[in-house]
């Protein structure tokens, strides 16, 4: 473990890790092969059907050119319904720096399939891009770009920092491969995963996560079920249903200090809205030059925190620069 200074820096851009961009642009793409394809929610009878997807890009430019944090864009066959070629859609890289098997060979992601009904003829929606990933079997081809995203990295200098990883349903899957990272660096950093999700059933990649967690004493996995009272993994039954940003109150003892050390990067993927949530038990747990490390804000709008809303970031909520966002709606 390492010590915690809690002294508060300015605030300082991070040099993060140099990422390679647009190796494949969607004229001219790479051609991949999926060889895997598995059902990645812990339990089998999950509400949502999430796959851990690998595919095999030897031969191509993206062998060890693309970083967790980063996106690949898949091109998925057909036309719309204007006619028109099915746009590229992004998806979060879950493997390591070196991929899947260590060679920067095999990279994957997290997909789940979007199934809805149109709001209007009530008609069965299928998203096109997440159904047509998940259908595929191994040894099926794929048209791949990318990669993308240069602002959702790990640090230049990864080993000079403690992290805070918060994720709500495939916003887990950067935290895959940077957790993956950062483990096998065997470098001192402190690395706390808090993953949210409605039902203990849809924890993605719980096993893997509970294995690393009990190999490594850096490295701490706090699930977050939001609508399950005394999930199994979510520890002392008098937890009751969480949010991501309530295992900040219930671990307070740990992720105090955690937040307070000068060494502290937040990183936030998953859900829009998740954020503010969390800035919002930040505000109220930390304050000074410790919440300064973090957000800055002035006394009106700190009174008014339970109401804090996405619009107000940046202008009456201002982060600093240890707080990384990638959040969808
Ligand atoms: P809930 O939907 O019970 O309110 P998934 O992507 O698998 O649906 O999971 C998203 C998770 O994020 C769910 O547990 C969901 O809870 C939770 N969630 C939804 N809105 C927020 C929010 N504003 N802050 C934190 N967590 C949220």
């Amino acid at each position: 473990m390492s010590s915690t200074p809690t002294t508060a820096p300015t605030d300082t851009e991070i040099a993060l890790r140099p990422a390679e961009m647009h190796l494949y642009k969607p004229a001219e793409p790479a051609t991949a092969v999926v060889t895997k394809t598995e059902i990645c929610t812990a339990g089998k009878k999950a509400a949502g059907y999430v796959r851990h997807i690998e595919f095999d890009v030897s031969g191509t430019n993206l062998v060890g050119r693309a970083i967790p944090g980063q996106s690949i864009g898949v091109l998925a066959p057909g036309v719309d319904a204007m006619g028109k070629p099915h746009k590229l859609r992004l998806y979060s890289l879950a493997s390591p720096t070196g991929g899947e098997d260590g060679q920067g060979r095999i990279l994957s992601t997290t997909v789940k399939r979007t199934i809805d009904e149109h709001w209007d003829t009530h008609k069965l929606f299928l998203g096109v891009c997440s159904n047509y990933l998940c259908d595929l079997q191994v040894g099926d081809k794929v048209q791949l770009t990318g990669p993308s995203g240069k602002k959702f990295v790990l640090p230049q200098a990864a080993e000079q920092h403690d992290y805070l990883f918060f994720a709500t349903g495939t916003g887990i899957a950067p935290f895959r491969g940077m957790v993956m990272d950062l483990l096998a660096s065997k470098a001192n950093c402190r690395v706390t995963l808090v993953m949210g999700t409605p039902y203990a059933t849809d924890l993605l990649y719980h096993e893997q996560f509970t294995r690393l967690a009990a190999a490594h004493s850096n490295f701490r996995y706090l699930p977050a079920i939001s609508r399950e009272r005394n999930a199994g993994p979510q520890g002392p039954a008098q937890h009751g249903k969480l949010y991501v940003q309530d295992r900040l109150k219930t671990d307070a003892e740990e992720l105090l200090p955690l937040l307070r050390s000068s060494r502290t990067l937040i990183y936030i993927c998953g859900i829009a809205g998740m954020e503010m949530g969390i800035f919002q038990q930040i505000a109220t747990l930390l304050s000074g030059s410790d919440l300064e490390q973090y957000i800055r804000t002035d006394a009106a709008t700190m009174e008014k925190r339970a109401n804090w809303e996405r619009s107000m970031l940046h202008k009456d909520i201002k982060l600093s620069k240890r707080i990384f966002m990638e959040v969808y709606a």
